[in-house]
Order: C-alpha cells, then sequence, then structure tokens
C-alpha cells in the first residue's frame, strides 16, 4: 500500500506531486507528505488526513517526491508521514513496502549515531543512505543501502543540491514516465497521466536514475539495463472524475462501456486460454476481496457450461494447497491491480511447484503480470475508487467468455454480454438511480442487511454484502439461500433488510421460498428479478441473460452502496483503514 511519486522537469514540481498524489489516494489516505528541492534546500512539508483538506501554500521548485500512506508501522502522525529525511536532512526519501529487517538496522545506525525522528521501518533508508554517502556518490550509496533491505519496497530519493532522482523498486510497484524534457516516477500510470503515455516498466530489483537521461541498474550487481519505452492505453479522462462528485459512481456509471472492452478481446485469444484451462490436469482460481467473488461466480459457470471443475481458493490460503500442485497444474490469479501481496505469495508457491501460470489483471505492467507464464487485460481501464465495481464485472464478463468458450460456446456468452449492455444502460440510468436513493433512505438508519442469493448469485450476494458494508459501515453479510435458515434466520426482526437475487433461472423457485421463511420472521423483502412478486417489498426489475446474469445483479446494489455512504456522511471513494492496493500479507 501506500503510493509514491517523484517529478523532474520544467513544471513546479509540487503542483505535480500533488495533483499526483490525489490520484494514488486510493493506496493510502491516513497521511501524506511532498519534499521539493531547490538547490540548496529540501522544503519538506507533511499533513495527517486526506490531500484535500490542504490549503496550505506548497514550495516551488523542479524536483520533488511524495507519498501517500497507509500505516503500517507506526502511528497516524506528521512525524510517521513520508517523506523520510537523512540526520543532515540532505537526503529524502519515499517508501512503499515493508522493511523485514528495519529494527536490526535502525541498531546498528543509532550506535553509529543517527538519530531517528520517526516510529517507521522506512526512515532506516534515508540514514542508510546518508551513511553509504559518506565514501560513494548519491547513486552508489543509494544501491549499497538497497542492498541491505531485506522485505519489499518503492523507493524514490533525492538529495540537497543533486541533479538527479533515483527510483527503485523490489516487489513494489514503480512506474517511470517520460514527458517531453520531463520525467515522472510513480506506484501507477494514473498519477502522471495527464503528460505522459510513455512509460518504462521497472523490474524488479532494478534502480533508475533520472537525471539529463534515463539510466537503469541492477541492483545487486550494479549493470546496465535497457528496457523499453512502452505507450499506455489509459487516458486522462478515464483517470479523472469528469462531471461525477465520486469515482465510484463514475466508475459504476461506465460499465456499459468496460463490458464493450471485455468484448472487445478476440475469439482466437480467448478460445487459447480456454483450450489452456480444458487441457490442464486441475485449474485453480486465486484471488482476494472482489476479485475472489469473482472467481467464485465463475466456478459455477464453468461447472453448469463447461463440465469442469474449478478450486476457487482465497490467495492468501493458496500456500496451504501446494500439496495438490504439479506441472500439469494452471494456476489463474485474478487481481485487478496485479499487486497485491497474497496473490504474488500464491503465484511464488505455484511456480516453486512447476504449475503454469495465467494472470487475469487490469493493470498493464504489473508485478503480477510480469511474474506469470502468460496473461489476459481485464480492459477495465483506471480504477480509482478503492471498492472494486467496474473492474468486477469486468472480471466476471471475462470468466463468463472463457467458461462458454471451454464449452466451445463462446458465441452464446458473446450475446448474453451483448443484451447486458444495454441493461447496465438502464440500471445506470438517472431513473434507476432515483430509485435507489428512494431505497437508500430506507435503509440509511439500519443496523444489519442480510443478502441471499443461489448458484452463480451466491456470489453475488457476497460482493453485495462487501459492497455495503465497505462503503457504508452498515452491517451486512452475504449467504447462499438455502444456509440462512441454519442459524442467521435467528437475527430476522420486523424491518429486516434482505436483499433477494432472484433471477429467471433455476434458482428462482427454490429463492423466492428462501424469501417467504425471511419474510413470514418480519423481514423487508428487496427482490432482484425479472418480474414482480407479491412477496417483495421492494422490486428492483433485472432480465436475466444466461448464465451471464450475475454481472447485472451486482450493478444495483453498487448504486445503493454508494446512496448508502453518501446519505451517512462516508466517502465513498476513501471507506476508512481500507486501500485498493494491499501489498502487505
Ligand atoms: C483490496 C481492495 C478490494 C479488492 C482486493 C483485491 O482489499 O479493497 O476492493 O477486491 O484488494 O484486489 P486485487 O487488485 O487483487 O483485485
Amino acid at each position: 500500500m501506500c503510493g509514491i511519486i517523484g517529478y523532474k522537469g520544467k513544471r513546479n514540481a509540487s503542483d505535480i506531486l500533488l495533483s499526483g498524489l490525489k490520484r494514488l489516494e486510493y493506496r493510502g489516505y491516513d497521511s501524506w507528505g511532498i519534499t521539493a528541492q531547490n538547490g540548496e534546500e529540501l522544503a519538506t512539508i507533511k499533513r495527517t488526513g486526506k490531500l484535500s483538506d490542504f490549503d496550505g501554500k506548497l514550495p516551488s521548485s523542479h524536483m520533488g517526491i511524495g507519498h501517500t500512506r497507509w500505516a503500517t508501522h507506526g502511528g497516524v502522525t506528521e512525524r510517521n508521514a513520508h517523506p523520510h529525511l537523512s540526520c543532515d536532512g540532505a537526503i529524502a526519501i519515499a517508501h512503499n513496502g515493508i522493511i523485514e529487517n528495519y529494527q536490526e538496522l535502525r541498531d546498528e545506525l543509532s550506535a553509529k549515531g543517527h538519530v531517528f525522528k520517526s516510529d517507521t521501518d522506512s526512515e532506516v533508508i534515508a540514514h542508510l543512505i546518508e551513511e553509504y554517502a559518506k565514501e560513494k556518490s548519491f547513486k552508489e550509496a543509494v544501491r549499497k543501502a538497497l542492498q541491505q533491505l531485506k522485505g519489499s519496497y518503492a523507493l524514490v530519493a533525492i538529495r540537497r543540491n543533486g541533479s538527479e532522482i533515483i527510483g527503485a523498486r523490489k516487489e513494489s510497484p514503480l512506474v517511470i514516465g517520460i514527458g517531453d524534457g520531463e520525467w515522472f516516477l510513480a506506484s501507477d500510470v494514473p498519477a502522471f497521466i495527464d503528460y505522459t503515455k510513455d512509460v518504462v516498466f521497472l523490474g524488479d530489483e532494478e534502480m533508475a536514475v533520472l537525471d539529463r537521461g534515463l539510466e537503469i541498474v541492477d541492483i545487486g550487481t550494479g549493470s546496465p539495463i535497457r528496457r523499453p519505452i512502452e505507450k499506455v492505453s489509459w487516458s486522462a479522462e478515464q483517470a479523472s472524475k469528469g462531471e461525477f462528485e465520486h469515482y465510484m459512481m463514475k466508475e459504476i456509471s461506465e460499465q456499459n462501456e468496460t463490458m464493450r472492452q471485455v468484448l472487445a478481446h478476440s475469439d482466437s485469444e480467448i478460445m487459447g486460454i480456454a483450450k489452456r484451462i480444458n487441457e490442464a490436469f486441475g485449474v485453480f482460481f486465486v484471488a482476494c476481496g472482489s476479485s475472489y467473488h469473482a472467481a467464485l461466480t465463475a466456478s459455477y459457470v464453468f461447472s453448469k457450461i463447461a463440465k469442469k471443475h474449478i478450486n476457487v481458493v482465497y490467495a492468501s490460503e493458496f500456500p496451504y494447497y501446494e500439496d495438490f500442485l504439479t506441472d500439469r497444474t494452471l494456476v489463474i490469479p485474478i487481481s485487478q491491480s496485479g499487486e497485491t501481496a497474497d496473490v504474488m505469495q500464491a503465484v511464488k508457491v505455484a511456480k516453486s511447484k512447476g504449475a503454469k501460470v495465467l494472470a487475469i489483471t487490469n493493470v498493464m505492467g504489473s508485478s503480477l503480470m510480469r511474474a506469470a507464464h502468460w496473461s489476459v487485460m481485464m480492459n477495465a481501464g483506471p480504477e480509482i475508487c478503492v471498492l472494486s465495481t467496474k473492474s468486477y464485472t469486468s472480471q466476471v464478463a471475462l470468466l463468463t467468455m472463457l467458461a462458454y468458450a471451454s464449452a466451445g460456446r463462446l458465441a452464446e456468452a458473446r450475446a448474453h454480454i451483448e443484451k447486458s449492455v444495454a441493461e447496465i444502460e438502464r440500471l445506470t440510468s438517472a431513473e434507476t438511480k432515483i430509485k435507489l436513493v428512494e431505497l437508500a433512505s430506507k435503509l440509511r438508519e439500519k443496523e444489519n442487511i442480510y443478502v441471499i442469493g443461489r448458484g452463480t448469485n451466491y456470489p453475488t450476494a457476497l460482493e453485495a454484502a462487501l459492497k455495503i458494508k465497505e462503503v457504508s459501515y452498515i452491517h451486512a453479510e452475504g449467504f447462499p439461500g438455502g444456509e440462512l435458515k441454519h442459524g442467521t434466520i435467528a437475527l430476522i426482526e420486523e424491518g429486516t433488510p434482505c436483499i433477494v437475487i432472484a433471477p429467471g433461472d433455476e434458482t428462482h423457485n427454490e429463492i423466492i421460498s428462501n424469501a417467504m421463511e425471511i419474510k413470514s420472521r418480519g423481514g423487508y423483502i428487496i427482490g432482484l428479478s425479472p418480474e414482480n412478486n407479491e412477496i417483495f417489498d421492494f422490486h428492483i426489475p433485472i432480465p436475466t441473460f444466461g448464465e451471464a446474469n450475475a454481472l447485472l445483479n451486482i450493478i444495483p446494489i453498487q448504486i445503493l452502496s454508494y446512496y448508502l455512504a453518501v446519505l451517512r456522511g462516508c466517502d465513498p471513494d476513501k471507506p476508512k483503514n481500507l486501500a485498493k492496493s494491499v501489498t502487505v500479507k
């Protein structure tokens, strides 16, 4: 977690750093800081809270670094916010990752007289560089310091009077943006997409020195490395809020377009992946959070349409399955960011057993993409809101296409998803939103909300509950329709809201019976179904298009969650305690 940024060029660095950090806030937003270099001076400003709350003045300069934090070591204080400086104040660093041996390094450095100002693991890096810089050039001092670190890092560093800005990475992401006489370093492309689309993806354990040109070296050996300049397809508009007040609603509303982008995958690409799935002896989907729910949804489609069993495992639990892995196993990690630490760990385990890895991710050049044997892009465009919305439906749609392709029925999946596009336009229209604001105002004071579904819509129920709770802080739980009565039904009382996902498929009659069990105990039933039903207290009409219906059913719940958050005064884009890209295990 945490977002880092660096800039060197003709513009005012502080402005670029501040706007870039705002785009990286999804990675952490409990505190932030900027160091701007003006020759003799390194001017540092640090604050707790969100960047948008800041209305002060920033130092002007042409080079600087910045950081937005999700606290791991050390509380949320200005002191612990980055950048961190060396004792003499001549070196500034911003770090994303975890330094596992920081205590040991801190003790050694303290014995040499270094005085620490924060409780963070990161501060040791500034002091370590300072120590090496006594005898070496800045570049060599940084490289030597990095060799001492155990754990993960993406780092940006500058020095007083220096003309260079240094970036380095191991396991945490860092990408270089190349503008016209200006350079950017950032955890993610949206931080600088307004200025350039030309990027260089820094490899693992590589260090970049940006001075008059770009130099990349291997951290271990110091030998030069050549990396190509690539063009990113994301646009600046995709990374901005446009007419919307929050990224969350913008991203929910553009799901018609992201579905079209999923459909843009060629038949040959999809069929090629489906062939690998069909040929594997044992297939695992591994993922976290919403990506896990998308994987679980797809496992039902694979079972029904392709008659293929897929093991779906939380990435953090996957290492405990290692004894099932062979060189004939296909492991499919699914991750929007392509940086989730648990997913990366699962890939490591899979590869150590000789299994093949086929990644599904949304971020070009991500760690996951590079670690996998093959990869396929989700094509959802940048997702800035911490909550997964459009990336979730892209995953469901892509995996649904793969399941149908695996049975030689890809055209059917395409037809279902094409029909869904028009329906998404209706579900995200002003008319539907008004209806969902009305529902949100009925539910805003509730303490608990339950969601039930069966088959492909059991994972939809899990995802719906996750959306509601993570953004509105109302407790919500999702269940398979048949399970609620095995315990949790004890909590249903007069007026308890229960969302019932009742598509026009083989699950319909049974889920309606489950809804009746809840209704007869006083539950308030919100039905998502093609037709109204007398037991529904509130009906949201949604058609059923084959096994692709799960991707439509989540959309009204995404919108409901958004309005619940807004009505309860919560920030939909940055829920408390969360980060979008979880790079710690
Ligand atoms: C975090 C985010 C979730 C996301 C999960 C997995 O917890 O808050 O929204 O679903 O990570 O992220 P990934 O990038 O691996 O899909």
